[in-house]
């Protein structure tokens, strides 16, 4: 695989996540106002933990920003640690010197998670819709908790969970693990301004090879990206072998 693929930026694996936090410092510092949604997982910790760093290097701050919640489990108390909420406040927001003006998180604690997938989509848009969505990539091809099978016009709803996504929520500290969870769909992701797809590690070397080069598939709902003109995906080395 090489750089030659659309949108494909690869860094260095000791240089990626400083590579990433930088350029989204620089977005937040040429647009305050920006709405960014973010997702939770193993990949983007190292980004979160720079942030702030880059952040001050830029000369930027999010006092103005919207940090959106990409997907959150059902069935997790609030305060979980693997909520997913939970884990944006602590990794992204708490570090903050000046946290940002909202924080969009689903409401999963209330009695309808299906009028919440609703609310969810009109205050996106109240915001002024979504600048820039960040996913990291699932060993399925998912993205946010966008499951093999979903078709591009999917919506912000509830779903039931791949068996891979039931057993990395277990590694991450969920046992027994949620079966459930709510997503904003495709077509929210879709309909961002940009994407950054954000991939590392040799775990997700596979794939990533089918996310670039097989067919565009809802088998591999990360492939659906590709027609998308503000995707980047930004890979570290590790990730793409030869
Ligand atoms: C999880 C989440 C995704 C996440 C992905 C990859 O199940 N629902 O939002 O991006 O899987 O996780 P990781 O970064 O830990 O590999």
């Amino acid at each position: 695989m090489t750089a030659a693929h659309r949108g494909l930026s690869v860094l260095p694996a000791a240089g990626w996540a400083d590579g990433i936090a930088d350029a989204l410092a620089a977005r937040i510092g040429s647009h305050p106002d920006f709405v960014v949604c973010l997702p939770t997982g193993s990949t983007p910790r190292p980004v979160y933990e720079r942030l702030p760093s880059a952040l001050s290097r830029a000369g930027a701050a999010m006092g103005r920003a919207t940090v959106v919640l990409l997907d959150e489990y059902l069935g997790l108390p609030a305060g979980h640690p693997v909520r997913c909420d939970d884990q944006l406040r602590r990794q992204v927001i708490e570090p903050l010197p000046e946290p940002p003006a909202t924080f969009l998180a689903f409401d999963v604690d209330g009695p309808d998670p299906v009028a919440a997938c609703a609310a969810y989509d009109a205050a996106i848009e109240r915001a002024g819709g979504l600048d820039l969505v960040v996913l990291g990539l699932g060993t399925n091809g998912h993205v946010g908790m966008n499951e093999p099978g979903t078709a591009p016009d999917a919506p912000t709803r509830v779903i039931e969970l791949a068996p891979s996504t039931m057993a990395a929520a277990r590694t991450y500290g969920a046992d027994p693990p949620p079966e459930r969870g709510v997503t904003l769909g495709l077509a929210g992701i879709l309909a961002a301004r940009e994407i950054w797809l954000l991939v590392s590690g040799d775990r997700k070397a596979p794939i990533l090879r089918e996310v670039l080069e097989g067919p565009v598939t809802t088998d591999v709902p990360a492939s659906l990206l590709r027609g998308h003109p503000g995707l980047r995906i930004i890979a570290d080395d590790a990730a793409l072998p030869g």
